[in-house]
């Protein structure tokens, strides 16, 4: 349990930290570079950064799924803010899945092709998801720490 609870929150940190500097630091800093400069180095930054998105999308629900049934009785009695994580971690891992396969893979392929509106819009739209993400993995670590240690 106490390996399988590390290397859910190492998951969860890398994944949700790396969201937050995405945000927050590196956005902000490359406003008002060029686009033929900006694009590409948001491609370069976000496939390094999806590699280890890969990893903590595959850890977070195998090792949450494991102390699930291997440890806490399986699903049939497990306290409700483990249900809402569970809940809020499958939206999460599925707005990633859709942020991947379709605005990501379009806007490198704009890059490649020098189409700076086209990939700048897809950016946008990963923008806009990984907020979206960056909210709900605050609030599920809240919940997840608050419960568990008021419980
Ligand atoms: C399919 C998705 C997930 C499942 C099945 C799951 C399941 C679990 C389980 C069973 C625990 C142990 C609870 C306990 O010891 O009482 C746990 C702890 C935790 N989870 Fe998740 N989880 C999932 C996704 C997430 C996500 C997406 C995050 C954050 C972004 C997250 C953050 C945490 C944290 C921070 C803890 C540690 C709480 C503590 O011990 O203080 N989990 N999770």
């Amino acid at each position: 349990m106490a390996i399988a609870v590390t290397l859910h929150v190492l998951a969860a940190v890398i994944w949700v930290g790396g969201m937050f500097f995405a945000y927050f630091a590196l956005r902000p800093a490359a406003q008002g570079f060029e686009p033929a400069v900006r694009l590409p180095l948001w491609t370069r930054a976000l496939s390094r950064f999806f590699f280890w998105v890969w990893i903590a999308v595959l850890l977070l629900p195998a090792s949450g799924y494991w102390m699930i049934f291997r440890v806490m009785g399986g699903m049939g009695s497990l306290p409700p803010y483990v249900n809402v994580m569970q809940g809020l971690g499958i939206v999460m891992i599925l707005a990633y899945l859709h942020v991947f396969f379709a605005p990501y893979r379009r806007m490198r392929q704009a890059v490649v092709r020098g189409d700076w509106p086209e990939a700048g819009r897809r950016l946008g739209q990963i923008r806009r998801l990984i907020l979206f993400n960056l909210t709900l993995g605050l609030a599920t670590i809240t919940l997840a720490v608050w419960a568990s240690h008021y419980r």
